[in-house]
């Protein structure tokens, strides 16, 4: 895993959107899996501003995003095909018809998650899988004890995901129950992961995921198997790293290792 710490949440936006831009340029036909969140709503605006100032295109890209409400329909203002319109593809040349998410409002939600996880497949599997970390470990919405083999299906969310979300909602009992999320084996089969996380609220967890035992009760913790994985973390979340100074050894203020 490189864990790269920077001093503060715009830096590590920076480093970010700096890494999915290098990749985009260098293979324009990637296939993206895409988060939503609060952290990832600074890397979008950053991408945005690349679109406009600096050429970077989407045009040959394909994207899954991880997951999606059981039961909002895609023009509902709270679901993540609302976000992603409204915080990045409606900004930038993607092809719409190539930007994927689950239909949260499909009849049958199972059958619309295997669908989803064949859809996946049927890509290629994910280039570059971009993550944001819920406080409790959770990637996508795999929450603790998911197994870590999981691919595409339905999840119910934890009291605490429910909690931190209900700031995008109306009224915190209005945050759905259920969510369509790609599994942790979904994610796994990704070429390259980029995770985010920023803040002292996340030392810990940041922690468990980088340091911790390979454990479900920490879903992100799988991502120790996978063989090409970059955290991006500011210096608050990196608050409760017992190896810090080797990963500011190694990648000083989050460039990249000098060999
Ligand atoms: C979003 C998702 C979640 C979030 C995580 C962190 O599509 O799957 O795993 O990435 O809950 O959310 P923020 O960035 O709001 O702290």
């Amino acid at each position: 895993m490189k864990v790269l710490i920077l001093p503060d949440a715009g830096a590590a936006t920076e480093r970010a959107a700096g890494l999915i831009a290098e990749r985009l340029r260098d293979r324009p036909e990637t296939v993206l899996g895409l988060a939503t969140g609060g952290t990832m709503e600074a890397v979008y605006a950053r991408l945005i501003r690349d679109h406009r100032g600096a050429g970077l295109s989407f045009a040959g890209v394909t994207s899954f995003n991880l997951d999606e409400y059981v039961g909002l329909a895609p023009d509902h203002p709270c679901s993540y095909w609302h976000y992603m319109r409204h915080h990045l593809f409606d900004h930038v040349d993607i092809d719409p018809g190539r930007a994927h998410l689950p239909r949260g409002d499909a009849p049958d939600p199972e059958a619309e998650a295997a669908r989803y996880e064949a859809a996946i497949r049927e890509a290629g599997d994910i280039g570059l899988q971009l993550l944001g970390l819920g406080l409790n470990g959770h990637i996508g919405f795999n929450e603790p004890t998911s197994s870590l083999n999981s691919v595409t299906r339905i999840k119910t969310l934890t009291r605490s995901t429910r909690d931190a979300n209900a700031r995008f909602f109306a009224r915190p009992e209005d945050v759905p129950r259920l969510a369509i999320t790609m599994g942790i084996g979904t994610i796994a089969r990704a070429s390259e992961v980029l995770l985010l996380a920023y803040g002292a609220a996340k030392a810990q967890v940041v922690a468990a995921m980088i340091e911790g035992p390979l454990t479900a009760a920490c879903p992100a913790s799988a991502l120790q198997l996978h063989r090409k994985v970059t955290v991006v973390i500011d210096r608050a979340a990196a608050g409760a790293l017992r190896l810090r100074d080797y990963y500011e050894l190694v990648h000083p203020d989050g460039r990249e290792a000098e060999i």
